[in-house]
C-alpha cells in the first residue's frame, strides 16, 4: 500500500473529487483527516471511511479564512501526531460560488479567489512546518483545466493562480524534504457537473467525464514517495480534451485527414 500509516488531510473531503481522494487514500493505508464547511456531508463521508477500518477525522471550516486554516492544522497535528500529505482540494466555481447581479468586478473575484487560491494558501502556509517536523512530506493543489482557457473568467484566473502557487511551495519545500505538485483535472462527474448540458463526447477522448477515484489514483501517485523525484510540476488529467481541437473534428472526421493509420477505425 502507497501511503502506509501516512497521516493526509484532504481539504473538501467531504464531496466529490475530495471525497474520492479521501477512499482512494484510505485503500492506500493512510489516516485520514478531511474538511468541508457542511458537517452533514462531513459526517457521511467520516462513516464511509471508517467503515472501511480508517482513521478519520472531520473538521469543519471555511479555509479562505486564515484562523479557520491554522485552526484545521492544530486540530490533524493534535489528533494524529503529525502530517504527511495535503491534498488542496477544496475550491469553488461559478455553481458552487454564484456570481449576483448586482455583485462588482472586486466581489467577482474575491468569491473565487477566497475558495480557491486562498484556502490552498492558507493550509500551505501551516502545514509546512507541520510537514518539516516530520522530515518532508507532499502537497497537491487540485487546479483545472479552465486555467488554461479564457472562457472560465474568474474561476481560470484563480486557478492559474494556484498553478503559481504550487511551483512557489516546490521551491520553498525543497530543501525540507516537501515536494509540491498539482494535479488539473478536466470534466469529472461530481454534483457540480451534474446535469451540465455538456456533450458527452466534446468531455474528453473517451466520450465521458472522468470520475473521482481517476483524479485520486493520479493525485496519490505526486503524493507519494513513488514520484520522489517530481516537484512543481502540475498534471493534466483530462481524457485528453485540451489536446484536442473539437470544433475541426467533423470537418477532419469527413476527410480523414487527421488519421496516421488508415487501416484503424
Ligand atoms: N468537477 C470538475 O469537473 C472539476 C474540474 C476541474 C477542477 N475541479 C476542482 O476540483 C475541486 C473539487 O471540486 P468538486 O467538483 O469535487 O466540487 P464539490 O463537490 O463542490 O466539492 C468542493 C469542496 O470544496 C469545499 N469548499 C468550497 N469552498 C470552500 C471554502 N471556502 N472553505 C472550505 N471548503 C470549501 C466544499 O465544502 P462544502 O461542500 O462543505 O461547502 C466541498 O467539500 C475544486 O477545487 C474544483 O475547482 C473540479
Amino acid at each position: 500500500m502507497k501511503l502506509h500509516q501516512k497521516i493526509i488531510l484532504v481539504t473538501g473531503g467531504n464531496s466529490g473529487i475530495g471525497r474520492g481522494i479521501a477512499l482512494r487514500a484510505a485503500a492506500e493505508g493512510a489516516r485520514v483527516a478531511i474538511t468541508g464547511r457542511d458537517p452533514d456531508k462531513g459526517q457521511r463521508v467520516t462513516a464511509e471511511l471508517e467503515a472501511l477500518g480508517t482513521p478519520t477525522l472531520f473538521i469543519a471550516a471555511d479555509l479562505g479564512h486564515e484562523a479557520e486554516a491554522a485552526g484545521v492544522i492544530t486540530e490533524v497535528i493534535k489528533h494524529f501526531g503529525g502530517l504527511d500529505i495535503v491534498i488542496n482540494n477544496a475550491g469553488a466555481g461559478t455553481r458552487r460560488a454564484p456570481v449576483e447581479a448586482a455583485d462588482g468586478p472586486a466581489a467577482r473575484l474575491h468569491k473565487l479567489m477566497h475558495a480557491n487560491l486562498h484556502a490552498a494558501y492558507h493550509v500551505s502556509a501551516f502545514a509546512l512546518p507541520a510537514l518539516k517536523a516530520r522530515g518532508g512530506g507532499s502537497i497537491v493543489n487540485i487546479s483545472s483545466t479552465a486555467a488554461m482557457h479564457g472562457t472560465w473568467g474568474n474561476y481560470g484566473i484563480t486557478k492559474a493562480a494556484v498553478e503559481a502557487l504550487t511551483r512557489s511551495l516546490a521551491v520553498q519545500g525543497a530543501p525540507f524534504g516537501i515536494r509540491a505538485n498539482g494535479i488539473s483535472p478536466g470534466w469529472i462527474e461530481t454534483d457540480v457537473t451534474q446535469g451540465h448540458p455538456t456533450v458527452d463526447r466534446a468531455a474528453s477522448l473517451f466520450s465521458r467525464m472522468g470520475t473521482p477515484d481517476e483524479i485520486a489514483r493520479a493525485a496519490l501517485f505526486l503524493a507519494s514517495d513513488e514520484a520522489s523525484f517530481v516537484t512543481g510540476q502540475t498534471l493534466i488529467v483530462d481524457g485528453g480534451m485540451t489536446i484536442t481541437d473539437y470544433p475541426s473534428q467533423p470537418w477532419l472526421d469527413a476527410v480523414g485527414a487527421w488519421k496516421l493509420f488508415p487501416d484503424l477505425p
